[in-house]
């Protein structure tokens, strides 16, 4: 007889644990923390006040479906609030829309290299991440999705701009996506770097999947533009009452702090903050990418707070040389991809770090 996990847990890669702020804390010279695309800076005034007003409330829980937050997110996006859920993060909203759609035998058809948690999250249900390859600037290739999905397909899912890469998808993609999806397969656009895209003139998926007869969602975070990422939140904008009401039906209630709520709110109240970080990340990474082209690579284009490239050689040593001197980026990973290098941008100072620890590494590692 087995054992009580199942097979599809079983079988699931144990990842190691991932460095973070705290667990370097106190571990010698402050290291630049360019592994996991968050703000380098911390989050807005007004965000830490609305922390500290309602750190003495935690006694009691935060609202399953947080009426302000969502009227707020509304009035910003037009999709109505009680189309909008809020998750612990934007991961978990993914990880709940497998469970919500897939049963074995199922499948998933999502991009790669893009984030892990689509394809995790299908195998979890025991369905098939049906994987399908990037274009070679980056984006998602609407073509190769479409051409996956069988009758077995209830999920696909889009990046953009995609992590890794960072590139966007064009208007004439997202159309072509948005309407080639059948009605009754899910469309799960992740917009964890909209704000990004928005910033330099990009107008983000919604306007298209207003569009769309069929099912969607598109995910977003307060992790990134809006500095959030210890607090875990962000949230998924639904094109029907069916598919908002299906995720809440498999959350946990209380799923969401309280902090983080509030948090939200204020980072929200204060926009402006927001845009700073947006306009520093962005001109940042123009300027590492760059100098990284001066030194002979050729960086993807990106609309994210991140910036990939090819080595030309495998990453891991390098990235490994690069830990050493005190910075911390990240590796693709991906079969076919073990060249390619991708780094958060930090404060000014750390990207010239990381460039330092990069030509530095290189010399080091032959
Ligand atoms: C593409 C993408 N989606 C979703 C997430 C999850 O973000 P969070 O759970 O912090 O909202 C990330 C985080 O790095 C991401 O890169």
């Amino acid at each position: 007889m087995r054992n009580a996990i199942r097979p599809s847990v079983a079988r699931l890669p144990l990842f190691g644990s991932i460095p973070t702020a705290d667990s370097l804390a106190g571990s010698g010279p402050a290291q630049a923390l360019l592994h996991l695309n968050e703000c380098p800076y911390p989050p807005s005034p007004k965000v830490v006040a609305a922390i500290q007003e309602h750190a003495a409330g935690l006694n009691r829980y935060a609202e399953p479906r947080p009426e302000r937050l969502s009227t707020m997110l509304a009035d910003r996006t037009g999709v109505p609030a009680n189309r909008i859920v809020i998750g612990n993060g934007s991961d978990e909203i993914l990880a709940l829309i497998s469970v919500m759609t897939l049963e074995a035998g199922d499948n998933a058809i999502m991009p790669t290299p893009s984030f892990p948690r689509y394809r995790i999250a299908a195998a979890m249900q025991g369905a098939e991440p049906r994987l399908v390859g990037l274009q070679p600037d980056g984006s998602n290739d609407v073509d190769a999705l479409l051409a996956a999905i069988d009758d077995r397909t209830r999920v696909i899912y889009a990046c953009t701009p995609n992590n890794p890469s960072g590139a966007p998808m064009s208007m004439a993609d997202l159309e072509r996506l948005v309407h080639g999806v059948p009605d009754h397969v899910l469309l799960v656009m992740d917009e964890a770097y909209v704000e990004f895209d928005q910033f330099e003139g990009g107008v983000g998926a919604l306007p298209v999947l207003q569009g769309r007869t069929g099912l969607w969602a598109s995910t977003r975070t307060f992790s990134k533009a809006y500095a959030l990422a210890g607090l875990r939140i962000g949230y998924a904008l639904c094109g029907s009452l069916e598919v908002a009401e299906s995720l809440v039906k498999v959350k946990t209630n209380f799923n969401l702090n309280r902090l983080a709520v509030h948090a939200a709110v204020a980072a929200l109240d204060d926009q402006a903050y927001s845009d700073r970080c947006i306009a520093a990340a962005v001109g940042e990474r123009e300027r590492l990418g760059a100098r990284l082209n001066g030194l002979g690579f050729r960086t993807l284009p990106s609309r994210a707070n991140f910036i990939s490239f090819d080595l030309g050689r495998n990453s891991v040593p390098v990235m490994a040389a690069m830990a050493v001197r005190g910075v911390l980026v990240r590796e693709w990973r991906d079969p076919g991809f073990e060249t390619f290098m991708r780094i958060s941008i930090g404060l000014p100072a750390e990207n010239d770090r990381a460039f330092e620890a990069l030509k530095d590494s290189l010399v080091a590692t032959g």
